[in-house]
């Protein structure tokens, strides 16, 4: 399997019909979806659709979100990496959304800040991606404390699907 990018404590690759067990414990959990406006799935047999969404954008897009794997274990810890978004949020359209949603037991670890900053890297010098942007839910300090690490800037707040989000700026 082609690893797409390697950090001290991550590997990031493409996301993989084998990944339904940890999709599963990711997507069900009620807390990654506190700030999210969706609802967790709540079987497994949901797993496979959740990773066909993400694959489907690899298709579509050439691009889509990757998965985190942690190399201590092995173990799939959830996704990150960019979106290609070609409907119009808070007044823009094409561009590259960088994200990122773990399972809890790997938060506080600085896991995410180290996979934004090494998909920022890739993204900008390998894949020449133009314009990146990111968003997170106004009240999402987690989420908006990645990003300003990752080396965003803060910007306006917008609603989006209901919900009063932050847009963020690269550099
Ligand atoms: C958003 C999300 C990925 C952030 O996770 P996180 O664990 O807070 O972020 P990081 O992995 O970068 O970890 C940062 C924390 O690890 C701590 N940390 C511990 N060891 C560390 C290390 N070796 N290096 C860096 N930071 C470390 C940092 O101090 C920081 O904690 P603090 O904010 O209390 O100071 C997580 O909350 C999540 O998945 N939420 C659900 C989905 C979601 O909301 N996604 C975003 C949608 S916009």
């Amino acid at each position: 399997m082609e690893i797409l990018i390697e950090t001290e404590r991550l590997v990031i690759r493409e996301v993989i019909p084998e990944d339904i067990d940890g999709m599963f414990e990711l997507e069900s959990d009620a807390l990654v979806h506190q700030y999210l406006g969706n609802q967790p799935i709540k079987t497994r047999e949901e797993s496979p659709g959740r990773i066909e969404f993400i694959r489907l954008q690899y298709i579509d897009h050439g691009i889509g979100r990757w998965a985190m794997i942690e190399k201590e274990t092995n173990n799939f810890i959830g996704w990150t990496g960019f979106k290609f978004i070609n409907e119009t949020v808070n007044g823009h359209i094409n561009y590259y959304d960088l994200g990122y949603r773990m399972i809890p037991k790997y938060w506080g670890k600085g896991y995410a800040t180290e996979a934004a900053k090494a998909c920022l890297d890739y993204g900008i010098n390998q894949l020449k991606l133009n314009p990146i942007y990111g968003i997170a839910a106004d009240d999402n300090s987690s989420s908006k404390n990645v990003l300003v690490k990752a080396g965003f800037t803060p910007a306006e707040t917008f609603m989006h699907h209901g919900i009063l989000h932050r847009w963020f700026n690269f550099q």
